[in-house]
C-alpha cells in the first residue's frame, strides 16, 4: 500500500519541540502532531489540547491517502460534538512509562540508555510507527505537509519558537505524565532501568513484553485513567472499529497453545508497514510462506496468486478511512483500511448478518468467546463485485452474489488435506 509518509522524528525531538508559527490562512497553531504515520492525524493546541472541529469550528483530522480504496489525503471532522476543550487523555497508549495520576514514573531507563548496547534495534524501532505516535514537530522536519487544521493543500508551514519541552506536563490539557513520547523500548519490556545497569544479572521478561500488545491494542472503558480491553469487538456500520486486534485475536483460533500471538507474526521491533522507506532491516515483510510454515494449504479456484491474507485479513476494519463496494445483488460490501485478525471464515453462514450481533453493534461471539467467522460478505465480495478491488495488480474479479460465493467458497481449498 503507497501511504503518505509523513516524516516524524524520533523522540530526541521532543526534547527540542518547536511550536508551528500561524500561516497565511492558517486558523490554528499545532504544537504536536499524534500520529500522521499510518492512517491519519490529530493534533495538540497550545495548551496542549487534542483539536477538535467543535472546539475549533475547524476541520481538525487529517486522513493520509490511501492508494487500496482511492481516497486522497484530506481534512476530514473529528469531534464536531466537542463543547470544551478536549483533553490529551490519550498517554496510556501513545507514550512510555505513563502514569496517568501525574506521579513521577520510577525504574524506567529511556530508549536512549537501550540503544547503548542494543543499537540495531533500537535503529530498527525508531522507523516504526511506534515511534511516530506522539511528535513535536522541529524546525528540522521542514516537510512536514500542511498541518493546519482545516487548510486544505500542500502549503507549508513555517517554524517558531521553541517551547519549553521540560514543561509539557505543565500544559493545561495534558493528563498524566509519562517517561518518554511514543512507545519506546520499555512499553513493551517494562522499566527496565535495573537491567540497563546490571544486565547480566537483571533480564526483562520476555513473556511480558509479548503481552504487552494487549495493553494497547485494544479498546474499552478507562480504569483508573487507562484503558481496558472488553473483549468486545465493536462494530460501526458494518465495519469492525479500529484498535481492536487484540481483542480480535483473542477471540481467533489462534489463541491456543502453539498458535501464533502477536510476536510470532510481527517483529516487535519492525513496522510492518512503508517497507520502501525502511532504511535497516526494519520492516516484517509479509509472505504466505509465514503462514506455509504452520498450515498446509494451497489456494484453487484460478486464485494461486492471491495471498493467504487477501481472504483471512481482509480490510474490515476501520480507523480512517473506508469504501463501500455494491456487489451484483445491489448489496454493498465495505472495506476499511485496517486488516481483521480473526482469521476464521465462516462460509456457512446464511447471511451477511451472522457477522454481527442482533443490534449490530458488535461482532457476535460463540459462548466461549471465540467469533464465529468472516462472511463471504467481507471477504469475498469486496473483490468479486463490478468495480471491486483489485490488490497488488490482480486481474478484476467475475462478480458473484452472496449464495454463489457461499457455495465456491468450500472450493477454494478443496482438494487440500485439513491441517
Ligand atoms: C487503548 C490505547 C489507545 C488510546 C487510549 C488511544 N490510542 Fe490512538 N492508537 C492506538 C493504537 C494501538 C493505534 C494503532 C491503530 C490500531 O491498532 O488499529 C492508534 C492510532 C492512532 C492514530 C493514527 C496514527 C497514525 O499514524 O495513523 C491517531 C491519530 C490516534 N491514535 C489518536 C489518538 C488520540 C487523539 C487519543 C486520545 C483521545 C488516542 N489515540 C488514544 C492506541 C490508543
Ligand atoms: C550495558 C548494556 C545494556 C543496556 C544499557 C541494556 N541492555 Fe539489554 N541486554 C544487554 C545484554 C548484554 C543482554 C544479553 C544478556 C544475556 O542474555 O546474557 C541483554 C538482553 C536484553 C533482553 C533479552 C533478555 C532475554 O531474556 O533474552 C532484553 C529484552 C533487553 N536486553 C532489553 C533492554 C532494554 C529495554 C534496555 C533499556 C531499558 C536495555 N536492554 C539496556 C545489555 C544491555
Ligand atoms: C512493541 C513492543 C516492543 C518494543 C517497543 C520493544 N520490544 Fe524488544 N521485544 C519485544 C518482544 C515481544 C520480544 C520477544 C520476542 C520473542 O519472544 O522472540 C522482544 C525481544 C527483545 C530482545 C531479545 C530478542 C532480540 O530480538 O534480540 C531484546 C534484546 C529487546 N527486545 C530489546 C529491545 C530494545 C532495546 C527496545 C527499544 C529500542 C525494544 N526491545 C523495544 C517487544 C518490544
Ligand atoms: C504502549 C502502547 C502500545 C504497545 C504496548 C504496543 N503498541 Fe503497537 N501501536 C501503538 C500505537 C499508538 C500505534 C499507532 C502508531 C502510529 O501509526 O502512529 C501502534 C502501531 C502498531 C502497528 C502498525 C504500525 C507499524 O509500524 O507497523 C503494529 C504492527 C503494531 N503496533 C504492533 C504491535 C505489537 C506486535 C505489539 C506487542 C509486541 C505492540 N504493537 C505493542 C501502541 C502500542
Ligand atoms: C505458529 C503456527 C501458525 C501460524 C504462523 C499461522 N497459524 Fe493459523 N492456526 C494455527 C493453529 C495452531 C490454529 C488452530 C488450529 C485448530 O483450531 O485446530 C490455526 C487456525 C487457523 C485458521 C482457522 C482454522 C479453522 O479451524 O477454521 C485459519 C483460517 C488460519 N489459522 C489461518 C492462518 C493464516 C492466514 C496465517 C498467516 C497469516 C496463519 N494462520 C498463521 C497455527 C498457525
Ligand atoms: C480466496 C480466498 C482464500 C485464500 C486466498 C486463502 N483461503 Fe484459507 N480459507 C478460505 C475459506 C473460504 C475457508 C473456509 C472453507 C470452509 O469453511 O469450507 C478457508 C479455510 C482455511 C483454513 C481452515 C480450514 C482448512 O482447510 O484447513 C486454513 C487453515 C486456511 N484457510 C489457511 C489458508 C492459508 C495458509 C492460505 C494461504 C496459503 C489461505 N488459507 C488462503 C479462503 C481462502
Ligand atoms: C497470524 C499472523 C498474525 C498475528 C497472530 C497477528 N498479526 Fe497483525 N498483521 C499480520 C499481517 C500479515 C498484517 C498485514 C501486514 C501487511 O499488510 O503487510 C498485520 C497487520 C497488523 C497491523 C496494521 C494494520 C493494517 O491493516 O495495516 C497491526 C496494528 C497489527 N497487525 C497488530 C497486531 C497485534 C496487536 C496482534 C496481536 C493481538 C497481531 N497483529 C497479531 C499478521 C498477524
Ligand atoms: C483479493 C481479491 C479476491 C478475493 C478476496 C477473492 N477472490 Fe476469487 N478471484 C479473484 C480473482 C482476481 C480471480 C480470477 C479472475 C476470475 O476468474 O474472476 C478469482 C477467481 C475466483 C473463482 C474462479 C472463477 C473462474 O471462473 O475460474 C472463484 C470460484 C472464486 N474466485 C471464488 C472466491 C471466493 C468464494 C472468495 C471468498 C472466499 C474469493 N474468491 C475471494 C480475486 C479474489
Amino acid at each position: 500500500m503507497e501511504r503518505k509518509f509523513i516524516k516524524g522524528c524520533s523522540f530526541i525531538c521532543l526534547l527540542l519541540g518547536a511550536v508551528i508559527v500561524m500561516a497565511p490562512g492558517c486558523q490554528k497553531q499545532v504544537t504536536y502532531v499524534i500520529g500522521g504515520y499510518g492512517w491519519k492525524a490529530n493534533y495538540l493546541d497550545l495548551d496542549g489540547y487534542v483539536a477538535t472541529d467543535g472546539v475549533d469550528k475547524v476541520k481538525t483530522q487529517y486522513n493520509l491517502a490511501n492508494a487500496d480504496i482511492g481516497t486522497d489525503a484530506k481534512w476530514v471532522s473529528y469531534e464536531s460534538g466537542q463543547k470544551s476543550p478536549k483533553p490529551f487523555d490519550c498517554g496510556g497508549c501513545h507514550t512510555t512509562g505513563f502514569a496517568a495520576d501525574g506521579s513521577t514514573p520510577e525504574g524506567y531507563a529511556g530508549s536512549g540508555t537501550c540503544k547503548t548496547c542494543h543499537p540495531q534495534i533500537y535503529d530498527s524501532l525508531s522507523e516504526s510507527g511506534h515511534q511516530h505516535i506522539l511528535n513535536a514537530v522541529s524546525g528540522a522536519a521542514p516537510d512536514y505537509p500542511a498541518f493546519c487544521p482545516g487548510v486544505e493543500g500542500p502549503e507549508k508551514f513555517t517554524f517558531g519558537t521553541t517551547p519549553d519541552q521540560t514543561k509539557i506536563f505543565d500544559l493545561k490539557g495534558i493528563q498524566g505524565q509519562w517517561v518518554e513520547a511514543n512507545v519506546g523500548c520499555e512499553a513493551c519490556h517494562g522499566p527496565a532501568k535495573d537491567h540497563a545497569q546490571n544486565p547480566a544479572s537483571v533480564k526483562p521478561s520476555l513473556d511480558a513484553a509479548r503481552a504487552a500488545c494487549g495493553k494497547c491494542h485494544i479498546s474499552g472503558e478507562k480504569v483508573d485513567g487507562i484503558e481496558q480491553a472488553d473483549y468486545i469487538i465493536s462494530t460501526n456500520g458494518d465495519l469492525i472499529n479500529y484498535r481492536q486486534e487484540w481483542e480480535e485475536w483473542q477471540a481467533s483460533p489462534h489463541n491456543i497453545a502453539g498458535g501464533p500471538d502477536c510476536a510470532t507474526c510481527h517483529n516487535p521491533h519492525a513496522t510492518t508497514i512503508y517497507g520502501g522507506k525502511a532504511k535497516t532491516d526494519g520492516r516484517r515483510v509479509y509472505q504466505n510462506e509465514d503462514c506455509l510454515k504452520c498450515h498446509h494449504v494451497t489456494i484453487g479456484q484460478n486464485m494461486s496468486s492471491l495471498l493467504c491474507i487477501d481472504c483471512h485479513m481482509p480490510k474490515a476494519a476501520k480507523l480512517a478511512v473506508s469504501k463501500g463496494i455494491i456487489g451484483k445483488e445491489g448489496n454493498y460490501a465495505y472495506v476499511g483500511d485496517v486488516r481483521s485478525h480473526q482469521f476464521k471464515i465462516n462460509a456457512a453462514a446464511a447471511s451477511p448478518n451472522a457477522f454481527y450481533n442482533p443490534d449490530r453493534t458488535a461482532v457476535q461471539l460463540d459462548a466461549s468467546g471465540k467469533a464465529l467467522g468472516l462472511t463471504v460478505t467481507l471477504v469475498c465480495q469486496p473483490c468479486h463485485s463490478p468495480g471491486g478491488i483489485k490488490p497488488h495488480g490482480l486481474p478484476e474479479a467475475t462478480p458473484y452474489t452472496f449464495d454463489e460465493l457461499k457455495q465456491k467458497a468450500p472450493l477454494v481449498h478443496a482438494s487440500q488435506p485439513k491441517v
